[in-house]
């Protein structure tokens, strides 16, 4: 197989249309088998549930290949664990089991063309979604839905790759207590969109939410979770059932304590203690993990130790470590690596 003629070092976090999508379609109480298409374009009812009342969510994961040229992808049943939890919470009929997966697969090596060499700092970023299609215009669940996943080259999702960010406290909330946030629907995402807008025309690279209840703890980005180190190189991350369950920041969890030896702590996190770490970054699967250098409340800057220029320490050591067993040059926890 050749692969495309890309300058896969310059990619940018943008889409790209690729060869081949996957398809699934849910009608009369089943989904259908699904199948692969050359086809990138939806045609829906004007009253499509998805583009009435924003029933859809969606998935990301990211597909590689290792040192060895082998095209792997990192724990995709997480994702289909997690789709299907979205699915419950907005009244979407869930998938039959495996079939996220399966579909992944499938996706992935329709496309190998677009699968980014081992070596050129881009991978594959696969968008499984969900949505409803059929009329509605009662405010109730659409009886009719699609499932499609697409896949396209990406580079880093922060321009400046791995220069440490600068974040704004935000006066918006993500994610109301005992809402959405612990899902990934879209509508989590349309909500962010004024604050991050604004956040950009300031300066800032990305938003700090605080706990919507008292706004005296935090949660996370529009769409990555955080990781603090403290001085005394302790992995801290936060505690909240507003926040998307991220699967890369329960992967370093693991790493940090399995690999690196370092103590690690789930638990709530005040704002208040932030000016007490060391080091602090955002992870997800788009954001792998990306340094933050400062975050500014309200004009007030909290500076980490570890500066502007290049990323602390242990967030290096986390960093490694976690794309080395993505592109196969560590040896992976059981069952973290499917081979494509
Ligand atoms: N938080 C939000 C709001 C996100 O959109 C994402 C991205 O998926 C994450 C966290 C990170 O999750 P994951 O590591 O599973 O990609
Ligand atoms: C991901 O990391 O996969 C996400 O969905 C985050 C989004 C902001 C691109």
């Amino acid at each position: 197989m050749e692969k495309k003629n890309l300058d896969w070092s310059n990619l940018g976090f943008g889409y790209r249309q690729t060869e081949q999508r996957y398809v699934s379609n849910y009608k009369d109480g089943a989904w259908d088998n699904g199948a692969l298409t050359e086809d990138a374009t939806i045609v829906l009812n004007e009253c499509a549930g998805v583009l009435q009342y924003a029933q859809t969510c969606f998935e990301g994961l990211k597909a590689y290949t290792t040192q060895d040229n082998r095209i792997v992808v990192f724990r995709p049943d997480l994702n289909e664990q997690r789709m299907h939890d979205s699915c419950l919470r907005l009244e979407i009929p869930a998938l039959p089991k495996g079939r996220f997966v399966e579909a992944v697969k499938q996706v992935v090596k329709a496309n190998e063309a677009y699968v980014p060499p081992y070596g050129s700092g881009a991978t594959l970023y696969i968008r499984p979604y969900i949505f409803g299609t059929n009329p509605v215009i009662g405010v109730k669940p659409a009886d009719e839905y699609q499932f499609r996943i697409f896949c396209t080259p990406v580079g880093p999702y922060f321009k400046g790759g791995a220069k440490p960010l600068t974040i704004k406290v935000s006066d918006f909330d993500r994610a109301a207590p005992h809402g959405t946030g612990h899902i990934k629907a879209g509508l989590n995402y349309a909500m962010s969109l004024y604050p991050i807008v604004t956040a950009h025309e300031e300066g800032y690279d990305e938003n700090m939410y605080l706990d919507p209840a008292t706004r005296t703890k935090v949660e996370e980005t529009g769409g990555a979770n955080f990781i603090f180190v403290t001085k005394d190189n302790k992995v801290v991350t936060p505690k909240s059932d507003s926040i998307l369950p991220s699967i890369t920041r329960r992967s370093l969890m693991i790493v940090a304590q399995k690999y690196l030896g370092l103590e690690v702590e789930e638990r709530e996190v005040l704002f208040e203690e932030v000016k007490d770490f060391a080091e602090c970054g955002l992870c997800g699967t788009a954001a792998v993990i990306s340094p933050v250098g400062k975050i500014v409340n309200h004009g007030e800057e909290l500076c980490f130790s570890s500066g502007m220029e290049k990323m602390g320490t242990i967030t290096q050591k986390l960093y490694d470590t976690l794309t080395g067993i993505q592109m196969g040059r560590l040896e992976a926890p059981e069952g973290w690596i499917v081979e494509i």
